[in-house]
C-alpha cells in the first residue's frame, strides 16, 4: 500500500520531512520587568534527510543570540525575511553527527503568544501575571520550533522567575526545583500549539483526586464552585470514548483578558473568568476544553483547513456530555443556540469560507476560526449519529480516537475512515447522507438533525407576543435559564425599539447581569437600538476596558461602528482598552475599527 501523502502544512516553514524536531527542552528566564522571555530551547532532531539543513519557525521579534551542537561548538545558521503571518525561517546547518542543537534567544517584549498583564489588571491588583497563547501558530513567538499541527514533540521546561509567583504548564509539574525555579514536563508528543505557560499569584483547589481549579486567590472560592463538576465531565467522557491519558485535568481560570472562552492546554485548561456567571450555566466550556482531550489533543488536526476535526468533533462530544450531565433539554437549547449563531454567520462569509475543509493558503489560520468548523463539523456528526444510531456512532468514534491516538490527521483521513468504519458497514443507514456536501459545500444541507426542545419553542413564542406589543411584565424572563435569555435576546433582531429595550432592562436588570454572555448579547442588541442611555454607557465601557474575549467584545465594538457617534465612541474606547488585550484580540479589533474608519486612507 502506498503510505499516505504527508499532508503539507502551509504555516509551517519547517521541513519536517528531512530534519524533524522529536524533543525541546527549554530553560527560560520570565523577566516582569522588561516583559520578556530569556534563555535557551534545546532541540532533539531525527534526520531522514542527513544532509537537509533544520528548519525551525521563529516569530517576527525574536532575537536569535547563539546557535550551537551538543559539544558547545557554533553552527552556522541564517535567519529570513519575516512573513507577516508566518514570521521567520530559521535555517541552521547541522554537523554531520548533530542529534540536537541549543538556541539561545529572546523573545522581545512583543512576542504575539505572551501577554504580560500589569497588576491592576489582575483580580488581586498587586502582582504581575503572564500567560501565552499558541495556537494557532503563536507558539513560535516564544519558543523557536517546528510549529505545526503536524509534527509532535516531547517537551520539558525549566520555567525561572520571580520566587512570589506560581508557574504552571500544561504538562506534569515536576517540582518547584528552588525558590523561583518550577520544573515541568511532557512525555505524552504533542502539536505545538498545545504549549503554555501561566505565571501570576495563583493558588490551587482540589475538587476530586485528578482536577484542580487553579486561579488568584481572590478567585478561587467562586472558580471552585462554579467548576465542581469537572470530575464527572471527566469521567462521562472516559465512558464514551475511552482512558483519559493526560493524566491530571486542572483548569486555570484566567484573568478577563484572556482573548478566548477556553483553550485545550494538555493537563490544564486555560479558562477566561466570564464563564463564572454564578450559577453554572456556562460550564459547557469546560466541557468543550475537556473533549479536545480527544479531539484536538490525543487526535489532532494536521493542518488549520481541518480545524473542523478538532472543532466540530469536540462541540458533538461537549454536547453529548451536557445531555449526559443536565439533561436533553440543555443540551438542546445550547444545539440550538450554537446552530442561531452559525446561521447569522453563515449569512455573513463568503461561500468559500463556509465549508468544512477550508482554504487558508495566504491566510492567517485565524480567519478559519468561525462557526463553521465548530457548528457545521458538530452538525455533520450529529446527522451521522441519527442515522447510524447512537450505539455504533459511539463505538465508531471510539475507534476513530484510539486508532489515530497521538497523530495527526486530514479531513481526507476521517473521510477515508468514515467510508470504511461506517458507511460501507450500513449502506440503507448511509444513503440520503451527501458527504461530499457536507465537506465542501458552502451554507448547511437541510438533513441537520435538530434535537426537539419545549422550553425554545415557549421562548420563541414569548419573544413574539412581546415584539407584537405585549407587555413586559407578563415575560417568564426571570424564570429563564441562561440558554433561554441568550435565544430570547439573539433573536430579537432590530425588532424592538430603545424606548421598549429599556423597558426590558428596568425589568429584568440587564445592564447589571454578572453573567457575560448575557450582559454583552444585552448591549450589542441595546447598542444596536440607538444611543445609550448614560448608566448602560458607562457599563458597556467599563466591560470593554476589563474583557478581553475576543468573542464577546468584537459584536459590541462591531454594533458601536454601525453608528457614526458609536463608531467615535468605539474609538475612544479603544485608545483606553487597547493596551489591555491580548496580540489576538488587538489584530481582530485593529482590522475593525481602521478598516471602517470614515477617514481611513
Ligand atoms: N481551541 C479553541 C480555541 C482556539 C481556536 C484558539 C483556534 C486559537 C485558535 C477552544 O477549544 C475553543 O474552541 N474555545 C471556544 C469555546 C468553545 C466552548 C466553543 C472559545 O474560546 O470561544
Ligand atoms: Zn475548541
Amino acid at each position: 500500500m502506498e503510505p499516505p501523502a504527508a499532508a503539507t502544512d502551509r504555516h509551517s516553514h519547517a521541513r519536517p520531512e528531512l530534519v524533524r524536531v522529536e524533543h525541546v527542552e527549554v530553560d527560560l528566564t520570565a523577566d516582569f520587568a522588561s516583559r520578556e522571555l530569556h534563555g535557551t530551547a534545546t532541540l532533539h532532531v531525527v534526520r531522514p534527510d542527513a544532509g537537509a539543513p533544520l528548519i525551525v519557525d521563529v516569530g517576527r521579534g525574536m532575537t536569535i543570540e547563539s546557535i550551537v551542537g551538543a559539544d558547545g561548538a557554533a553552527r552556522p545558521h541564517e535567519l529570513s525575511g519575516a512573513d507577516p503571518i508566518l514570521g521567520r525561517a530559521l535555517t541552521i546547518t547541522l554537523a554531520p553527527g548533530d542529534r540536537s542543537v541549543t538556541i539561545r534567544y529572546r523573545t522581545g517584549h512583543a512576542a504575539a503568544a505572551v501577554q504580560w498583564l500589569a497588576p491592576a489588571q489582575t483580580a488581586g491588583g498587586t502582582q504581575p501575571y503572564l500567560y501565552t497563547q499558541g495556537q494557532a501558530i503563536l507558539t513560535r513567538t516564544w519558543i523557536p520550533l517546528q510549529d505545526s499541527p503536524g509534527t509532535r514533540v516531547t517537551w520539558t521546561a525549566v520555567i525561572r522567575t520571580d520566587p512570589a509567583l506560581v508557574a504552571l504548564m500544561s504538562a506534569d509539574r515536576r517540582e518547584v526545583e528552588s525558590a523561583g525555579t518550577t520544573r515541568f514536563a511532557m512525555s505524552h508528543a504533542v502539536p505545538p500549539y498545545l504549549i503554555a505557560l501561566a505565571i501570576g499569584d495563583l493558588a490551587k483547589r482540589d475538587v476530586s483526586a485528578r482536577c484542580a481549579i487553579w486561579t488568584e486567590p481572590a478567585m478561587l472560592d467562586r472558580a471552585a464552585d462554579e467548576l465542581c463538576d469537572v470530575e464527572r465531565m471527566l469521567q462521562r467522557c472516559e465512558e464514551l470514548y475511552g482512558e483519559y491519558v493526560w493524566g491530571r485535568y486542572d483548569v486555570l481560570v484566567l484573568p478577563p483578558a484572556f482573548p478566548f472562552g477556553g483553550m485545550e492546554n494538555p493537563c490544564l485548561t486555560f479558562a477566561t473568568p466570564t464563564i463564572l456567571a454564578g450559577d453554572r450555566s456556562l460550564v459547557a466550556l469546560i466541557a468543550h476544553e475537556l473533549a479536545h482531550s480527544w479531539s484536538g489533543n490525543l487526535v489532532t488536526n494536521a493542518t488549520w483547513s481541518d480545524f473542523w476535526l478538532n472543532e466540530g468533533f469536540t462541540v458533538y462530544v461537549e454536547q453529548r456530555i451536557v445531555e449526559a450531565l443536565y439533561g436533553r433539554e440543555r443540551a438542546a437549547l445550547e444545539i440550538h443556540l450554537c446552530v442561531g449563531e452559525l446561521r447569522a454567520e453563515l449569512a455573513k462569509l463568503e461561500p468559500c469560507d463556509q465549508v468544512l475543509h477550508v482554504d487558508l493558503d495566504g491566510r492567517d489560520p485565524d480567519l478559519g476560526m468561525t462557526s463553521v468548523p465548530y457548528h457545521k463539523g458538530a452538525a455533520f456528526l450529529r446527522r451521522l449519529e441519527r442515522a447510524f444510531g447512537r450505539d455504533r456512532f459511539d463505538a465508531f468514534l471510539g475507534r476513530w480516537f484510539a486508532s489515530h491516538a497521538f497523530r495527526s490527521v486530514t479531513t481526507a483521513d476521517f473521510l477515508a475512515f468514515l467510508s470504511t468504519e461506517l458507511l460501507q458497514s450500513d449502506p440503507a443507514a448511509a444513503r440520503g447522507i451527501d458527504v461530499d456536501a457536507w465537506i465542501h459545500a458552502p451554507g448547511l444541507p437541510a438533513d441537520l438533525a435538530l434535537p426537539p426542545s419545549t422550553r425554545l419553542a415557549a421562548v420563541d413564542a414569548a419573544r413574539d407576543a412581546w415584539l407584537a406589543g405585549g407587555p413586559t411584565a407578563a415575560l417568564p424572563m426571570p424564570g429563564w435559564t441562561t440558554a433561554e435569555t441568550l435565544r430570547f435576546l439573539d433573536d430579537l433582531g432590530a425588532g424592538a425599539p430603545a424606548a421598549r429595550l429599556d423597558e426590558l432592562d428596568a425589568a429584568f436588570e440587564l445592564t447589571g447581569s454578572h453573567n457575560a454572555e448575557i450582559l454583552a448579547a444585552w448591549l450589542e442588541r441595546r447598542i444596536l437600538a440607538g444611543p445609550l442611555p448614560p448608566r448602560v454607557d458607562a457599563r458597556l465601557e467599563g466591560f470593554l476596558l476589563a474583557v478581553g474575549r475576543r468573542k464577546l467584545v468584537r459584536p459590541l465594538y462591531t454594533a458601536l461602528l454601525a453608528s457614526e457617534a458609536g463608531a467615535a465612541r468605539a474609538r475612544a474606547i479603544y485608545a483606553s482598552a487597547r493596551p489591555r488585550y491580548h496580540a489576538v484580540t488587538r489584530g481582530t479589533l485593529d482590522a475593525l475599527l481602521t478598516e471602517r474608519a470614515p477617514n481611513a486612507g
